[in-house]
């Protein structure tokens, strides 16, 4: 230990010399944040190491000595994992923690770690390495996720299902054109991903407090060996930016958002009215009092846990509207926030990707409700403006020949020729092929539509897209 340092109650904590009073236990335990921001150790790890590199690089450390403290914090690390390191609320958070581990091994060089950094850089640098560790396995889930989806799209190919606006049956469509649906939602979340992931990607570290720093220091020397793209060109700015969190806390809304879409459906298609889907029990659960129940238990916590989902983004927007320039303590508010968003996401894509696996479409079921709800109604309004008619006159005398079939309970096709001609005189026994479900899909001919052709070119493509290595790289590390 150099002479000038006196290791006394007061300066345990990181900014001891100017205190005269010590911290009052009852603040302590108000203002720590290790219980929650341990989770950032293996990144705080990570960038001391770049940054004690750099440091050496600038002659702001001798020759070999980020190599003592590479292998002091590898030591640590390991600790950490292990379970063998000592936490306490005394330090007040992980970065505290992690130097004063270094200190312990390393005296005074331990002492120089902090050398031209601030814990309020530090923060936002370990916060971005956490989220894209985060995003790329998020990534991973969704990309999961899709290729669950179109598996089942290929299993399923030539099943007809009521489509369905407002809830109420609409036109027929292919069950894997419904399915592909969901693809197109979660491939739209990964670009958001990986748009959220570029900005998150710039490194705060050296910007100290908020003004920078007047020792020689080289961020890009740090930037290269963390995989940051850039780096952030405003010290004010660099300090206190959590705009990375709050899109990340989005884009984890509207995934769960689309899940739970995707769960309330599937709840729905899964009850006896319905019967579309039979999940697979291993994913449902029973009632202790009512012997019969088989709930689907798993989509509806899906369904419900995006709720928190939402209000943490809320959370975190209201955390900044008020903040003045630069680092202000609230800050500290914003790790369990979006922590829970990605533990939360994480947990209902990894449930999600087997449930599907498990789920099984009830064709005999399907099969007894395609012919009825006249989905082919539209259908024959088509064949009409086909052969000339003009779409409101089309649209008029179809609905009568509905009303017409309603009122005898009958289909379109049960119609006789001579019942259609009173309604439409230029009635031809061809408009007959536009009728029933299966003739509904096939004669679909627009791109995008639910034509079998156009769904299988749509499957192709999704495998084709998917089998590729379309991952994010994985970053660099320091060490
Ligand atoms: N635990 C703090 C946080 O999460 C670290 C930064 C503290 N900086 C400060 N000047 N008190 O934001």
């Amino acid at each position: 230990m150099s002479p000038l340092h006196k290791d006394t109650e007061l300066n345990q904590k990181a900014w001891g010399g100017v205190f005269k009073e010590v911290l009052d236990q009852r603040m302590e335990t108000f203002s720590e944040s290790i219980s929650f921001d341990r989770r950032l150790a293996d990144d705080d790890i990570d960038a001391s190491i770049a940054h004690a590199s750099m440091l050496e690089h600038c002659g702001l450390l001798e020759p070999n000595e980020s190599d003592h403290i590479r292998r002091a914090m590898e030591e640590i690390r390991t600790e950490i994992h292990e379970g063998r390191f000592e936490f306490t609320t005394a330090r007040e958070d992980i970065h505290l923690h992690i130097e004063a581990a270094l200190v312990a091994r390393l005296g005074d060089l331990g002492r120089r770690i902090h050398t031209a950094r601030s814990r309020n850089d530090q923060v936002a640098t370990d916060l971005r390495l956490y989220c894209r560790r985060a995003i790329d396995r998020i990534d991973g889930l969704l990309l999961n996720l899709q290729r669950s989806f179109v598996d089942m799209a290929q299993r399923e190919l030539g099943l007809i299902i009521p489509g369905y606006t407002h809830l109420r049956r609409a036109q027929p469509v292919l069950a894997s054109h419904q399915i592909l649906n969901w693809c197109e939602k979660f491939d739209r979340d990964r670009s958001r991903l990986r748009d959220c992931r570029t900005r998150t990607n710039v490194l705060p570290l050296g910007s100290g407090a908020l003004a920078g720093s007047s020792l020689p220091i080289d961020r890009d020397v740090v930037a290269k060996l963390l995989g940051f793209e850039k780096v952030a060109a405003n010290s004010l700015d660099a300090a206190s930016d959590r705009d990375f969190v709050c899109e990340l806390a989005f884009v984890l809304s509207l995934i769960g958002v689309h899940l739970s879409q995707w769960a309330e459906e599937w709840i729905l298609w899964s009850t006896q009215e319905y019967g579309y889907v039979l999940l697979p029990e291993s994913f449902c659960t029973g009632s202790s009092i009512m012997p019969q129940k088989i709930n689907p238990d798993a989509l509806e916590l899906i369904r419900g846990k995006s709720a928190r989902v939402l209000g943490n983004l809320q959370s975190l927007l209201v955390l900044l509207k008020g903040l003045p320039t630069a680092y202000n303590r609230d800050l500290q508010e914003d790790k369990e926030r979006i922590f829970d968003s990605i533990d939360t996401v994480e947990a209902s894509l990894s449930i999600a990707a087997p449930l599907i696996d498990g789920t099984r479409w009830n064709s005999p079921q399907i099969a007894l409700s395609i012919e009825q709800g006249y989905l082919d109604a539209t259908s024959l309004m088509e064949a009409f403006i086909a052969h000339g008619v003009p779409q409101r006159t089309a649209h008029e005398t179809v609905g009568r020949l509905v009303r017409l079939a309603m009122t005898k309970g009958v289909t379109l096709a049960d119609l006789a020729d001579n019942e259609c001609r009173a309604e439409y005189p230029d009635w031809k026994g061809d408009f007959r092929s536009s009728l029933g479900s299966k003739a509904a899909v096939e004669r679909m001919q627009s791109f995008g539509s639910t034509a079998p052709a156009a769904v299988a070119d749509q499957i192709e493509a999704w495998s084709r897209r998917l089998s590729d290595n379309d991952r994010p790289s994985t970053e660099p590390r320091s060490n």
